[in-house]
């Protein structure tokens, strides 16, 4: 990094606005180099034709305004839609200098006009739909989401509403609280939210990938029962370490159903974590308890446009329910329960900054289990 671009940095960090005043030029610092505004690294999304479309480029940065906060990007955490959204396969195409990356965390460096919430030094994460606060889903999040429709922090900077940050709590590295992030709160939204979990009972959750091992972390964290398949049995004795009770290779055995079943003394699990879809809810259902709640959540498989036999909702009294990750109070409940619990999300690789290619095509070829971050941002 040039030492100018160092100083520069360093004089925006040292502009520690005070709670309730403006942010203004850092001493140093010319109100001009202010209003140009600092130049920082970051990627950008590009035409999303696939993941050659991923492109190094410089992002400008201005004082944060009312309401705001800027904050230094310490990790971030990939997720299969990062995937998806440099394919220009999640929504609607967006503008080629998005900046890509729902998931991250970061040190406070500046703040806004009104801010309270934070102070400069503060270690904080968000959600990734910024403007879900709190209550009941709305579709309008998906107006603020980062890395979609917002930029996000696969950037030496992001700037942030100070209303959607959390604290990260003591002990927790930048890269666990980033690694919790979309997956953490959509297994927290399916096991507490939707399942209302509570110990003796027995969770299932599919395939290794960040959800699913997530949805594992909190299930067991709960003293619940877990049920796991994969393609791999190494993936599952990874899983057997981090307290699964049933591994199932589905692979091996692709009437996998039958032996959660089994395993279950043929009562059935409780609470679904649904990491797949359509293409594996009818063996999911097979495998549910009377009165089990089952989270739909994954689009790995959509069983080919094929409507899945639904009736086992009916004679098993069950609950289905779509989900689409969720607030960030529920990012502020996991946070705090993972630190009371000392419960550290998996983390199978982390890349830095300047691999953030090779991390993606990592996380492309399914070879993880559990979380790929990113680090070392400069
Ligand atoms: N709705 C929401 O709010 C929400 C939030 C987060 C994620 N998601 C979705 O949830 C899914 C999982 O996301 P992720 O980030 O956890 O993905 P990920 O880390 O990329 O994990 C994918 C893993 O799923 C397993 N898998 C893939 N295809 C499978 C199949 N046909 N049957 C069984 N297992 C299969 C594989 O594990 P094994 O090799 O062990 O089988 C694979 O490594 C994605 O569809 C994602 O878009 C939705």
């Amino acid at each position: 990094m040039s030492s100018q671009k160092l100083s520069r940095r360093a004089a925006l960090a040292g502009s520690l606005g005070v709670a309730a005043a403006a942010a203004v030029p850092a001493r140093g610092m010319t109100a001009d180099d202010a209003a140009a505004g600092l130049s920082f690294a970051c990627y950008q999304v590009g035409d999303q034709q696939g993941l050659d479309s991923l492109r190094r480029g410089q992002a400008t940065a201005h004082p944060p305004g009312p309401g705001e906060v800027r904050i230094a990007v310490r990790a971030a955490a990939l997720n299969h839609r990062d995937l998806l959204m440099l394919r220009g396969r999640y929504g609607a195409r967006q503008p080629e200098a998005r900046i890509p990356v729902g998931d991250g965390a970061g040190e406070v460096v500046e703040v806004g006009a009104g801010v309270t919430e934070v102070a400069p030094g503060d270690r904080v994460t968000a959600p990734h739909f910024i403007r879900w606060l709190d209550g009941d889903y709305v579709p309008e999040v998906f107006a603020h989401d980062l890395g979609v429709t917002a930029d996000g922090w696969l950037a030496e900077y992001i700037t942030l509403p100070a209303s959607a940050l959390v604290h990260l709590p003591e002990g927790m590295a930048y890269a666990e609280a980033a690694a919790l992030g979309a997956a953490g709160i959509t297994a927290w939204a399916v096991i507490e939210t939707l399942g209302r979990v509570k110990p003796g009972d027995t969770v299932l959750t599919l395939g290794t990938g960040g959800v699913a091992i997530l949805a594992l972390q909190i299930a067991k964290m709960n003293g619940a029962r877990v049920a796991i398949t994969s393609s791999s049995d190494d993936k599952l004795a990874i899983a057997r370490d981090l307290g699964a009770d049933i591994t199932v290779n589905y692979r091996q055995q692709p009437q996998w159903q039958q032996v959660v079943r089994e395993r279950t003394g043929g009562r059935g699990v409780d609470i679904v974590v649904e990491t797949v879809g359509l293409g594996t809810l009818p063996q999911s259902l097979a495998c549910c308890a009377p009165n089990a709640r089952v989270g739909l959540l994954g689009a790995l498989d959509q069983g080919g446009g094929q409507a899945p036999n639904l009736s086992p909702l009916y004679f098993g009294n069950l609950v289905l329910k779509g989900i689409t990750s969720g607030s960030r109070r529920m990012l502020e409940d996991l946070l705090r329960a993972c630190a009371m619990n000392a419960v550290r999300p998996h983390i199978d690789r982390s890349f830095s900054f300047a691999e953030a290619r090779e991390a993606l095509d990592y996380l492309d070829a399914a070879n993880h289990v559990g979380k790929v971050v990113i680090t070392d941002f400069g």
